[in-house]
């Protein structure tokens, strides 16, 4: 079998850094070698060591003096809403009934979710992110498309047919039953083939009926190991509107609660306005808020309390992520750039490894895919992106007078996009250059 063997400087994260300084939570190898065969990480450590014990005709790839890290992971976002990015609107409710529910009935057409599900991937790659957890349309055909291209690039993907029934056009609504029944045959067609990962997604409470939410319930116990995805507390008109729709529940996280939903494999996008009460409830169930900065500040949803969330007595498990196309970018860089403002704002302070941490090993432990991705350690899957920062004329000149680690991150947080991605690698194979 051949091997592949990748010279550059390497980055990855052992756990969650506590300061600036906190070397001990990364490894960092100057001149550093990983060794890939069959997808997978087969060796990796000082570039000498690593080449001396590669096996015989091993290929080798130099990427010095680039930056390799394991491959960006994006904890929420939607598939089908690439054509509405930067959609003029006043806020969260506005924006999807006036842009974003008619432009998803278009994915009735598999044609149309096939086409889409090409550009999707490649944006991806193209920001050097390898994982996502997305939202398809409500349509089995959306789920299809999004799955099919999965498989035929390899990549690690988790993603769900959409479940909604009520307060929106015709063209997006299925009915309990059919909900039930399409997202039981997503997972038996889809679960599990190469890497993809179906997750129950019941869009919101608004969206969905008391009795659609009791057959999303009746999946998560059919299905104890699949992910669940759906959004939380992101707008103070959508938080009062849901509690209306669930008069008997005592606030938004308890509609989730009660219908078996809120479990260590939830995914709840946004969490900007929970209270102490549903900050404790999450914490106890070990449910994730998903933060999603462009996303909140594009639509002026709030400002998410990370470090509160973090660092209160019973703390909530936290992931980042696009939110395209509430979120304004597919670039992991340009969100964690919004998450470092959106902290400047509550005056609390975002360091470079906490960012580049919550990208890589972070999300990978959210999403409770931390034994595969999220790593350089051997044995995992061999998904990295290759970062340059001195990408553009305006970097290249910031970077002239970058000294330290810690500033080189920085400055790919600030300034870099797509352009500072010089490769993506998915299971092993180079996956930008390509497109
Ligand atoms: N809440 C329910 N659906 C959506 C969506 O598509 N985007 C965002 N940002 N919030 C939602
Ligand atoms: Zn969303």
């Amino acid at each position: 079998m051949s091997a592949t063997l990748i010279r550059a400087r390497l980055l990855s994260f052992l756990r969650r850094p506590q300061s600036r300084d906190d070397t001990s939570s990364y490894r960092y190898e100057e001149d550093g070698g990983l060794l890939v065969e069959a997808g997978r990480i087969a060796a990796v450590g000082p570039y000498a060591r690593v080449r001396a014990d590669a096996p015989a005709g091993t290929e080798e790839i130099d990427h010095r003096p680039q930056l390799l890290l394991p491959g960006f992971i994006d904890a929420h976002l939607h598939f089908p809403q690439m054509q509405v990015i930067g959609a003029y609107a006043a806020d969260l409710l506005e924006w999807l009934n006036t842009h974003t529910f008619p432009e998803e009935c278009r994915f009735v057409e598999s044609e149309h979710a096939a086409r889409i599900a090409r550009h999707f991937y490649d944006e991806m790659i193209r920001h050097g992110t390898t994982t996502g957890a997305a939202y398809c349309s409500v349509h089995k055909a959306s789920a299809d498309a999004y799955f099919a291209e999965a498989l035929r690039r390899g990549m690690c993907m988790i993603g769900g047919k959409v479940m909604m029934d009520r307060n929106a056009p015709q063209g997006l609504l299925d009915t309990p039953e059919t909900g039930y029944d399409e997202t039981r045959a997503v997972i038996s067609e889809w679960h599990g083939k190469g890497r993809n990962h179906v997750a129950i997604t019941p869009r919101f409470a608004i969206t969905s009926t008391p009795a659609q939410m009791e057959m999303a319930g009746a999946l998560a116990r059919e299905f104890p190991d699949l992910h669940i995805q759906t959004h939380l507390s992101e707008n103070h008109e959508e938080i009062r509107v849901t509690c209306e729709l669930y008069p008997e529940a005592v606030d938004y996280t308890d509609i989730y609660a009660h219908y078996g939903l809120l479990g260590p494999k939830s995914l709840f996008g946004h969490c900007i306005h929970l209270s102490g009460r549903e900050a404790d409830a999450m914490s106890e169930a070990g449910a994730v808020a998903v933060h999603c900065p462009t996303s909140n500040l594009f639509l002026g949803s709030g400002l998410f309390p990370l470090k509160d969330l973090l660092r209160r007595e019973k703390p909530v498990r936290v992931a980042v992520a696009t939110d395209v196309g509430g979120g304004t970018s597919y670039s992991m860089l340009k969100t964690m750039d919004e998450a470092y403002k959106i902290q400047q704002l509550l005056g609390e302070r975002l360091n470079p490894f906490e960012s580049f941490h919550h990208m890589t090993l972070g999300n990978a432990e959210a999403l409770s895919l931390a034994d595969r991705i999220g790593t350089l350690e051997v044995g995992m899957d061999a998904d990295f992106v290759v970062l340059d920062a001195a990408a553009t004329p305006a970097m290249a000149l910031r970077m002239e007078v970058v000294r330290s680690l810690a500033d080189e991150l920085f400055l790919l947080q600030t300034m870099g996009d797509d352009r500072a991605v010089r490769e993506t690698y998915v299971a092993g194979r180079p996956m930008k250059t390509g497109l």
